[in-house]
Order: C-alpha cells, then sequence, then structure tokens
C-alpha cells in the first residue's frame, strides 16, 4: 500500500544545506513597538482564567454561543456557555490599515461568507429534525456532541473553505514532515494538503486561513543536535521565517496571525511555538500535544490524533473479539517516561489478573491481540499527554482508558468522549480496577459499538476521504477561523 506522503531520503540533508543559508539572508530584524497602523486587540481579560474554567464539557454541545458575534467582550460574560466562541486573548478586530485598503472589499467579501456559513450551522442546530442526511455521516447520535451542527458545519466547509500555504522554504523543514512514527500525522497532513485540489488555493486573497507549512518534527531531527540542550537553531529558523511572511505579506499583520496555522505532531511544538509570541497568542496551533498546561487553548487551538504509523503504512483494521470474548479487563504495555506511567506500573505491573499491565510485553504476546482480546485499553499519557495507543485502541475497538491531566483529545469540540472512551485523571490510577469493573454492560456495549462509528474519523487514507483524520483536522482549523472576524 502506499503512503500519503512520500518519506524523504538521506538526500534530503544535502538540500538542507542549500535552503538554511537563503532562511538566515531572510533575517530581518523588526521593531515590535513600531507598527504602521493601528490595532485594536481586547485582551483585558486575562488569560489565566481561561484554564479554570471548564473546557468543552457543556451538554448542549453547540459550537457557537449564543451571541453569535466575535465579541469578546459581550460573550466572555456567559464564557461557560461558549464553546467555541473565545473572548479572551483571541484579537476581536482588526482596523485595516489603508496600505491593506486594497484587500479590503476581498476580505469583506470573505467574511460575508462566513457569517452566512455561521448563520446555517446555527440553523441546522435549532432545526433538530430531519435533515438531508449525508451518507458518509455516521448515524449515531450519541458520537457527537450536535450532529445537525456538525454536519452543517461541515458541508459550509467543503463549499467556502479555502487553505493558502506560503510557498517560502523547501523540504525536509518546509513543505514536508515525519511520515513514519509516532510523529507521522505531521507529515501526512503537511503533505496532504500541500497535494490538496480542494481545500488549498494558490490566491491568497481568496483564503480564509494560512498554512505555515514548518515541519517541527522534521527540525527537530536536522537542526536540533542530540543532548546538546541547544534549541537556538530551531529558534531562529521558527523566528526568521515568522518575520520574513510577516514583512513579504500584508496577512500577517492584518491580523496578528489569527487568522494562521501551523501543525504539529511533536512534543516540542508548543514551546517552538512560543518563540513568535503572536503565533502563540493568536494562531490557530495544531498540535498532537494538547496540554493546557503548556499553553493549549481549546477553543483557539486544534487537537489532532497522534497515529503512529509504524513503516510508513496506512492502518489495517481487524475489529478484534467480540465483547463477551474480551477477557481481560484492561491492558497496557509500553515503556516507561513521564510521571503518570511510573505511577500506572507501581501500582499496576504483576499485580492483578485482570488488569494486565507490562513494562515490556513479553515475547510470546502480541501487542494487537492483547488489544483486541481486552475490554479497556489504558492509554496513560507519556513524555507528553498525546499518546498513539488511543487511536490503536479505537482502531481495535478496545474502549480507550485516557490517563492523563490537562489533555483535550482530538476533535472534542464534534465528538462525545465519553460515549466512547473512559477518561480518567492521574488520581484514578489506584481505584482503576473498581472504576471500570463499575461500568455497567450495557454502557460497555454501547462504547464499544460506538468505537466502531467513531473510527472513520480516525483514519488515515491515501488520498484522504471525507471525515477521516485529515479532513477532521483541516474541519478543527475551519471552526476556529469561524470563530473570529477581520474587519
Ligand atoms: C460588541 O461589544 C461591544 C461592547 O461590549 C458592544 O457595544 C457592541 O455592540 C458589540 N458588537 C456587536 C456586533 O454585538
Ligand atoms: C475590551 O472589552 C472591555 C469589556 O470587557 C471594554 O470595556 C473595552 O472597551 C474593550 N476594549 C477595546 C479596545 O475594545
Ligand atoms: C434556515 O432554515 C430554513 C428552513 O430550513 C431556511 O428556509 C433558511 O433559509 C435557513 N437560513 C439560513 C441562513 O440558512
Ligand atoms: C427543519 O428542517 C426541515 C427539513 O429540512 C424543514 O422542512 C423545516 O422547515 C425546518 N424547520 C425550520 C424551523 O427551519
Ligand atoms: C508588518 O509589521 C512589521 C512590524 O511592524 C513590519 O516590519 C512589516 O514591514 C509589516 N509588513 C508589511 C507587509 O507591511
Ligand atoms: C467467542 O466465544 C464463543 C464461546 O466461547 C466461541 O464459540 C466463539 O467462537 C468466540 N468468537 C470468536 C470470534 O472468537
Ligand atoms: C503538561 O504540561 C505541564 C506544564 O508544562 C507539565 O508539567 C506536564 O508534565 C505536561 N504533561 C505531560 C503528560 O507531558
Amino acid at each position: 500500500m502506499s503512503v500519503p506522503c512520500k518519506t524523504s531520503s538521506a538526500a534530503t540533508k544535502l538540500i538542507l544545506v542549500v535552503v538554511l543559508p537563503l532562511i538566515v539572508c531572510s533575517v530581518i530584524i523588526v521593531g515590535r513597538s513600531s507598527f504602521g497602523f493601528s490595532i485594536s486587540l481586547n485582551s483585558s481579560v486575562s488569560e489565566n482564567t481561561e484554564s479554570e474554567r471548564p473546557l468543552l464539557t457543556h451538554n448542549e454541545g453547540v459550537l457557537f454561543s449564543t451571541s453569535s458575534n466575535i465579541n469578546g467582550s459581550s460573550s466572555s460574560s456567559s464564557s461557560s456557555q461558549d464553546v467555541f466562541i473565545r473572548s479572551k486573548n483571541v484579537l476581536n478586530s482588526v482596523t485595516i490599515s489603508t496600505r491593506a485598503a486594497k484587500t479590503f472589499s476581498k476580505l469583506q467579501r470573505l467574511e460575508a461568507g462566513l457569517a452566512r456559513a455561521r448563520a446555517g450551522i446555527r440553523n441546522a442546530s435549532q432545526n433538530k429534525t430531519s435533515h438531508e442526511e449525508d451518507r458518509n455521516l455516521l448515524p449515531l447520535r450519541t458520537i457527537y456532541r450536535n450532529r445537525h451542527e456538525f454536519h452543517q458545519s461541515y458541508l459550509e466547509m467543503e463549499k467556502i473553505f479555502k487553505i493558502f500555504i506560503y510557498e517560502e522554504g523547501s523540504a525536509p523543514l518546509f513543505h514536508d514532515g515525519p511520515c513514519k512514527g509516532i510523529y507521522s500525522t505531521e507529515g501526512m497532513f503537511i503533505q496532504g494538503i500541500e497535494f490538496n485540489k480542494h481545500f488549498r488555493t494558490w490566491d491568497p486573497d481568496r483564503a480564509h486561513v494560512y498554512f505555515l507549512p514548518f515541519s517541527i518534527g522534521k527540525m527537530v531531527r536536522y537542526l536540533y543536535v542530540r543532548d546538546s540542550h541547544d534549541i537556538g537553531p530551531i529558534k531562529r529558523t521558527v523566528v526568521d521565517y515568522a518575520n520574513f511572511i510577516a514583512r513579504k505579506y500584508p496577512y500577517w499583520n492584518r491580523s496578528l496571525g489569527a487568522d494562521h496555522f501551523i501543525l504539529s505532531c511533536h512534543d516540542w511544538a508548543p514551546h517552538t511555538s512560543s518563540y513568535v509570541p503572536y503565533l502563540y497568542k493568536n494562531s490557530i496551533r495544531a498540535f498532537c500535544n494538547a496540554n493546557t498546561s503548556e499553553g493549549f487553548y481549546p477553543s483557539k487551538d486544534v487537537s489532532f490524533p497522534e497515529i503512529n504509523l509504524r513503516k510508513g503504512h496506512l492502518p489495517v483494521i481487524i475489529d478484534g473479539l467480540p465483547p463477551s470474548n474480551r477477557t481481560i479487563l484492561a491492558f497496557f504495555a509500553g515503556k516507561l517516561h513521564g510521571t503518570i506511567r511510573i505511577k500506572l506500573l507501581e501500582h499496576w505491573k504483576d499485580k492483578d489478573e485482570e488488569v494486565v499491565v507490562y513494562e515490556r510485553l513479553p515475547k510470546e504476546l502480541s501487542y494487537g491481540t492483547m488489544m483486541r482480546k481486552s475490554k479497556f485499553c489504558l492509554c496513560p499519557s507519556g513524555y507528553e499527554v498525546a499518546s498513539p495507543r488511543i487511536v490503536e485502541a479505537i482502531y481495535s475497538q478496545c474502549v480507550p482508558v485516557l490517563l492523563s491531566d490537562h489533555y483535550i483529545p482530538p476533535f472534542s469540540d464534534i465528538l462525545n468522549w465519553n460515549s466512547f472512551s473512559v477518561q480518567l485523571s492521574v488520581n484514578d490510577i489506584p481505584n482503576l480496577k473498581k472504576i471500570l469493573m463499575g461500568i455497567s454492560e450495557e454502557h460497555y456495549m454501547e462504547m464499544h459499538r460506538n468505537l466502531k462509528q467513531v473510527r472513520s474519523h480516525f483514519m488515515v487514507n491515501d488520498p484522504p476521504v471525507r471525515f477521516d483524520a485529515f479532513h477532521m483536522t483541516i474541519h478543527s482549523i475551519w471552526l476556529r477561523r469561524l470563530n473570529i472576524r477581520i474587519n
């Protein structure tokens, strides 16, 4: 089977020698205080309050707050209702300079299109009766927070959403990404969007969002000297690149990065994005490492899945045994890294016949077989919050048990994770068995069925197909763009 992205060979190292000096040449030191025009940003509400309120835990499952516009000040008072409208540190409105006036009417037209899409989605959410069903959309209501809204939003996205990719930079650091191993969704997406005919536009004035197509996974591989603790080369590359884009094109300054996005599955992505303050604060950052303690903002940023394409092959799905034949209550095997796993192994390694926890899987056992005959698959965070086990569990219809703190699971703006997974905090580890045994047969059967329904959203396809992991990621970005308005 072919792979959605082509793994770059050793020859790409040669290209680097050419690419890097090019980038360095374009270094422009920008005085941040000297803006050429007036920008009004409303950030009067402190950012920290964001993490204190429950995130995406509401029941209504609305994509939008009741107040329709992206008006920071007005929606902040009813913040417990908001899922999607970002009120705090995202920009409210950006006043356009006369310099950018040429593109003004084009921008207005784009914004009008977005406003129509918003109205359509809101309309769909109110109309809970029959709807034109999409055959690709999964039938079960429970796996979605609001199925009608999602469906409508997806259709609106397909109708109008356009992404511009800055062409500057060369592989392997740009327009490319890892295609094998735990960071492969990064390469999958970057190359997928590069070759996408539907959403990609070559005309930046027709774009709703702008993609900065650098790969943090590749930067760590090519620019970071192992154990050197010197992150300088990565920092310089990202900062120089962002400055270059801001100087060459009007779009970055126009929104202070709010309609720009980056994407990475690497552990270091949150930190790397912090080298460019507006990128960190305003831009849409699609990360596997969606750790709210590391500055991940669920309504601005996008959590997307970590999928381990071990040899670069597309996943092969084997359903596993029917629930009654799954003889192991809970299963985990994995290396000890990060504090959560230490706690898990401490409590459960070699302790119980039904909660089977290994640090190293015995040779005679197969990891896949174990997952397929377990009722629950434990997915503790490792060095970072995300774990490829979550998607592996979904593939093998083993109900994932997310053991993490501060993690926002992928697509949780759309998917109702409680309908197909168990989410526990680190403090629940000692009571793990009791909690899992306490889940009723009926509830388990429902989660097990839902896993099969939700699976298509986590599939990797070549070429991508509607509603799969690639398109769900684009949809998440689309939703974030819908939630800001650029004037
Ligand atoms: C946005 O909020 C301001 C102040 O809270 C208010 O005066 C204004 O009418 C709001 N804008 C819209 C479009 O609702
Ligand atoms: C920001 O919002 C507050 C209300 O929360 C309002 O009083 C203030 O005028 C707004 N500032 C700007 C620059 O819009
Ligand atoms: C809302 O739904 C109604 C009935 O389906 C339709 O007539 C109307 O045009 C819709 N409005 C928008 C803005 O889509
Ligand atoms: C809801 O949707 C149905 C089917 O599309 C339509 O016939 C009906 O008019 C809609 N109702 C409202 C209030 O928009
Ligand atoms: C964007 O702003 C920076 C910093 O103020 C400035 O140096 C740069 O020239 C601006 N870019 C454009 C295209 O005007
Ligand atoms: C499940 O278990 C039943 C009874 O033990 C057995 O007959 C059946 O073949 C098993 N199914 C699978 C798929 O292994
Ligand atoms: C999440 O971020 C916090 C703050 O940086 C860190 O202490 C914690 O270890 C992270 N979680 C994981 C699982 O990496």
